[in-house]
Order: C-alpha cells, then structure tokens, then sequence
C-alpha cells in the first residue's frame, strides 16, 4: 500500500510586521575618494546622485551592524529573541566562507534553535529573502523570520577602482515578516541572468579556491553593462510584479528600487510612468549603493521621516550581481 506522508498546514499568507537599521558610522564625502580615482565630486553627483556615503570604522564589523538592525525589528515586532523561528541573511561580505552570518547572528541574538542560512544574491538578496520568508510561513516551516540585508562593503573597496568603489557603503536593514491570515507580501518575481554573472565581481573570484592562496578580493563591475541591464530588465520585472498582484502603477504609494545609481532610480520611474505623487527611495545621495543592505535602508528611511506610513502599497525590487533580480509589492506595517 503507497504511504502517504502528512503535510504541515499551510497559511495564507505573510506581511512585514517591522524594520530595524543600522547605518555605517562615518561619512564620507566624494572629495575624500577622488583623487587616486581621477575624478571629482561633481562628476560623482551628475553620473550618480551621491553627495555622500555611509561607511563603518574598522572596528564595527557586517555583523555588528546587522545585530544593531536586528534588535531593532525584533522588538519593533513586539516579539523576543526566542519566537524567531528563522533567520535569513542576504550578504556578500561576511568575511567567512563558512559558517554563515545567519548561523553567527543566530547565536549573538539568542535566537535559539532556528533555520539559519545566508542568501548570496548581491544587490537582490534582502528582496530572495523576503521571497523565502513568505516560502516558509505559507508552507507552515515559520512562523515569524528574521530577514537581514548587511553589508560592509568598505572592507572589499579597492581606493584606485574606478568603476565601482565610490558607489559603495556600508550598513544593514532587517525585517520580521510573520504569519497572516490576510497577505501583505505579493507574489515574488525573482530570476537571474547567468550569462552576465561576473559583470559585477570580486577580484580573484574567478580563481578556484584549490589553487591556493588568492589576493584579498576587491569589487569592480562592468558599469554600462549593468547600468543597461538594470534599467530595461527590471522595469520589465516590476510590471510583472504589478500585474501578478493585479495592481496598475497608480496603485503604488511608494517605490523602493535598488540604490545604485540615482539615473537608474529615475529612469524606472521614467520607464514605469510612476504618477508624480508616489514617494520614491533616494536614500543614495546620503547612503551610497549598500547591495542587500540598501532596500531596507531606503525603506526604514521613508517610514522613519513619515513619507511612507502604514497601509501604503510599496514596490520593492533589487537588483546586481549575478546578475540576480527580486521584488515584491508589500502593503507597509
Ligand atoms: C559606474 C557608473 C556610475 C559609470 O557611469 P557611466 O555614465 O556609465 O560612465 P561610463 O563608464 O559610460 O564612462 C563615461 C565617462 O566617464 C569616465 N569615467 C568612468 N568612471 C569614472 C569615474 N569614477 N570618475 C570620473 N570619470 C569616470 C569614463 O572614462 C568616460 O569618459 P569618456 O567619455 O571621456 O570616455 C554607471 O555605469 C553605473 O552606475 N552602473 C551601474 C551601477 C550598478 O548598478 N552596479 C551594480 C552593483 S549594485
């Protein structure tokens, strides 16, 4: 006689409960990074948008900033350590291949006996996160997830790289996304394109760990490549997204792209024809592009100066290396 197997019971759906932040704490201007660069604080502004960046002192490390985030929207839920059932860190500088950030923090937070992994999907990972998050409560694994975007990216800049180091900064954002009877997360429209995985790289990543030591990697990328990439793909994606959650872009109150370039930020809201009065992220111009970090960032930012409020329908969407792509659209807590 064939065994079935009992399934777990499924719930309907998920919702952001809370945000945390943790921004590096120096700040950097364009004129401290310009000179071994060739370059100048008014081309950095015109080709970006970034007046400053945010970066950490060598003594506060990824994790440090991502436990800061953490605590924040872990009691902004009201829970305690001990009702997390999953943590999920999206990261491409903790600075160990093993074991992941997540099993780390796990431990620094208290968090108990959990489901703890780290998501590698650069500039998308905190969007995979949110996408595996809303996974695993539907299917019954969680019931309340911890998902972290951090990155020190300030740790892997190269000072004479031109093609990407006076973009980056450091920091970390965290959501807890729990249980719903009514789902606040739409569904995730999430993929990658292989065929472009090392237009953003780390130095030294193509060499095989086997053949021994390699230098200390630094980032560099392809910029046009991934600026036009960026810019067609993803405003392609975010009206998959729309459709998918059956709304149209004069539903969207708030709009939270990737920060990697400000020309990128509006040329989506350009390509999307977002109506003049949705409240767009442009935490760039003070953060700098902090990969899995910066949609939390730019999101927490919003809330905490009272352009997003509750019930507001938000779209989030990252984007880069890999070159991997995620977003949902989310109704704020
Ligand atoms: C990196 C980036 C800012 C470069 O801007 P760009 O407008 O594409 O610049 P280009 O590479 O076309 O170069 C234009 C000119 O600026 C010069 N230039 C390039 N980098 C420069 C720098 N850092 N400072 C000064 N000049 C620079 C080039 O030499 C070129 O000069 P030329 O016209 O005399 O030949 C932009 O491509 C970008 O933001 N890309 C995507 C970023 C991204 O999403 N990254 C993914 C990780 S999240």
């Amino acid at each position: 006689m064939a065994i079935s197997l009992t399934p777990r019971p499924t719930v309907a759906g998920s919702r952001i409960v809370s945000l945390g932040a943790a921004r590096g704490d120096l700040t950097v201007p364009n004129d401290d990074l310009v000179e071994p660069i060739n370059s100048s604080d008014e081309w950095i502004r015109q080709r970006t948008g970034i007046i400053t960046r945010r970066r950490a002192s060598a003594e506060v490390g990824v994790a440090d900033m991502a436990q800061q985030a953490a605590d924040e929207a872990i009691s902004g839920a009201g829970l305690q350590p001990g009702d997390i059932d999953a943590i999920l860190c999206a990261t491409i500088t903790f600075p160990y291949q093993q074991p992941s950030m997540a099993a780390h923090l796990a431990g620094r937070l208290g968090l108990g006996d959990v489901i703890a992994y780290d998501i590698s999907a650069a500039c998308a990972g905190f969007c995979y996160g949110i996408g595996q998050a809303d996974g695993l409560i539907r299917s019954g694994s969680a019931r309340n997830v911890l998902v972290i975007g951090a990155e020190k990216l300030s740790d892997f800049v190269s000072p004479t790289d031109r093609s990407i180091s006076f973009l980056l900064g450091d920091g970390a954002g965290a959501a807890v996304v729990s249980a719903s009877d009514e789902p606040r997360i739409g569904p995730t429209v999430w993929g990658s394109d292989g065929s472009h995985w090392d237009a953003v790289r780390m130095t030294g990543s193509s060499i095989d760990f086997r053949e021994g030591r390699i230098p200390w990697p630094t980032l560099e990328q392809d910029g046009r490549t991934v600026f036009r990439w960026a810019v067609w793909h993803s405003a392609e994606k975010i009206r998959e997204m729309l459709e998918q959650s059956g709304l149209t872009p004069e539903d969207v109150d708030v709009f939270v792209p990737h920060q990697a370039n400000m020309r990128i930020v509006d040329e989506l809201v350009n390509q999307l024809k977002l109506p003049e009065d949705v409240v767009v992220a442009r935490d760039i111009a003070e953060t700098g592009n902090t990969s899995a970090a910066s949609v939390p960032l730019a999101l927490h930012r919003l809330v905490a100066e009272g352009q997003a409020s509750s019930g507001d329908v938000a779209v989030l969407f990252g984007f880069g290396g890999g070159l991997a792509y995620a977003g949902q659209i989310v109704i704020l807590p």
